[in-house]
């Protein structure tokens, strides 16, 4: 699709001008504006095994290193609590934030005393969906997310998950078993892996309707250009001509069952809960190595070293690293024409309120963009809504938003000691036995 070609270099290109660059001596983040909803993201960059197709800040599991690591995150939550903030809802991501459950426990519990949080979303891996973690965290998470990736075992062994987090069938057990312990349960699948065929992608679908869950996301695969040539070296090169095919057929098989709740996720409840923070929220306050925020219409990142966050904190600053560019008014127009139509709908009369003018004239290129790629399903006085071309094209661009993340975290990852970057290698299993401490 042409539409698509042009989207992905576009967004290319902004997405890489506003993400955290510019290393920053800031000690604290600014301070909140009274008018904005905000949500807090705590980061668990812990995991028992390292997926090999996964560019998020992770390491691999060392229980003291997590324990300290825990510590300085609730440390950090008190920092921004000091500053002012409140929040509507947490999100704890990783990682594997069910890796250390007392851990993770306390920390929900301290932001429910600081704060006044309404919903907590967590992360988890398959083989935690145990008697144990569902009785601990049933009343604190409402909304528990799970990565299955694929029920297909071939694509599990590539993916480096066969041994660590099961095969299909007992991905597919654990997932049917979880039924209703959880408000939503939202089971995370990843679409257009390099050997995925047609087939094995609607058998994936068919189990995945099988399994009784009342949500799940299907995120293209993506990669900042470091992990798509590593990728390309082992697993075979990213197809995305293939992407927008593969998009139609998850979107029509699942169109019985489930209904579209963002671009990428689909719901079994109409309006059903969903992850994408940007969505609900003006900005969010990212705490944790490695996370982002955006605050004040600019991006900041903590440092990705475990060694320097730990520093910091005990230091009495905040785990900031980097800061971007300030967006303009032009690109924060574009963040909520995207984050919106991101959530399936743009209210124009919103748009209007807040910038000025109507959305057609400020974003007049975006829209007829979306206009002539046959995008927009309603498109009347009052708002947008989406066609399966125009959410197609939503998951481009949060794919390109998200890859320039991802070769952020690929340029901060070089960085690193050669003691923190051992942590990083794939292959070694977190059960055997650890080196010497990396992290006082
Ligand atoms: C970062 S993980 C954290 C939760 C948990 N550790 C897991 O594996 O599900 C959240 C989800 O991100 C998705 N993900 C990770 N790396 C990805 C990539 N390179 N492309 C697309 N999706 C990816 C996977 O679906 C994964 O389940
Ligand atoms: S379990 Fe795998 S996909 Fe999940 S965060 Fe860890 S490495 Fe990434």
């Amino acid at each position: 699709m042409i539409a698509e070609r042009a989207l992905t270099a576009v967004m290319r290109r902004l997405s890489r001008r506003y993400i955290a660059h510019e290393p920053t001596d800031m000690d604290m983040l600014p301070g909140p504006a009274h008018s904005k909803r905000y949500l807090l993201y705590a980061h668990v960059p812990f995991c028992e095994r390292l997926c090999t197709y996964c560019s998020f800040n992770r390491f691999l599991y060392r229980e003291d290193l997590a324990r300290s690591y825990f510590l300085s995150l609730r440390e950090e939550m008190r920092m921004v609590a000091s500053l002012g903030y409140d929040f509507g809802a947490l999100y704890v991501g990783g990682g594997t934030p069910t890796i250390l459950l007392d851990e993770l426990t306390q920390t929900i519990d301290l932001a429910n005393e600081l704060f006044d949080i309404g919903e907590v979303s967590a992360e988890t891996s398959p083989n935690h969906l145990t008697p144990e973690v569902v009785e601990r965290l049933g009343g604190r998470v409402q909304r528990m997310s799970v990565g299955v990736q694929s029920f297909d075992d071939r694509l599990l062994r590539v993916m480096d998950r066969y041994e660590k987090y099961g095969n299909g069938q007992s991905l597919f057990e654990a997932i049917a078993g979880a039924q209703g312990m959880f408000p939503s349960l939202n089971v995370d699948m990843i679409f257009n892996f390099p050997s995925q065929t047609e087939r094995m992608l609607l058998a994936d679908i068919d189990l995945l309707k099988q399994t009784g869950c009342n949500q799940t996301t299907f995120y293209p695969l993506m990669a900042g250009p470091n992990a798509a040539r590593a990728l390309a070296d082992t697993v075979g090169r990213i197809d995305f001509t293939r992407e927008g095919e593969y998009y139609g057929i998850i979107d029509e098989a699942l169109s019985d069952a489930f209904e579209p709740a963002s671009a990428w996720t689909f719901s079994k409840e109409k309006g059903g809960m969903i992850d994408e923070y940007i969505v609900d929220y003006d900005e969010y306050i990212g705490i944790g190595s490695g996370a982002l925020s955006f605050v004040g219409g600019r991006v900041y990142g903590n440092t990705f070293s475990l060694q320097e966050y730990s520093e910091a904190i005990l230091s009495g600053r905040m785990g900031l690293a980097t800061a971007g560019q300030p967006y303009e008014r032009r690109a924060l127009m574009r963040y909520r024409f995207v984050t919106d139509l991101f959530g399936l709908r743009m209210d124009k009369r919103k748009f209007e309120r807040d910038f000025g003018e109507p959305v057609e004239r400020a974003l007049r290129i975006e829209t007829a963009f979306m206009r002539a790629a046959g995008g927009f399903d309603r498109d009347d006085d009052t708002e947008f809504t989406l066609t399966q071309t125009g959410r197609y094209l939503l998951v481009v661009m949060m794919r390109e938003m998200l890859s320039g993340s991802n070769e952020l975290r690929d340029e901060a990852r070089a960085a690193l000691s050669p003691e923190e970057r051992m942590l990083l290698l794939d292959g070694i299993d977190a059960s055997e036995p650890a080196a010497a401490p990396v992290v006082a």
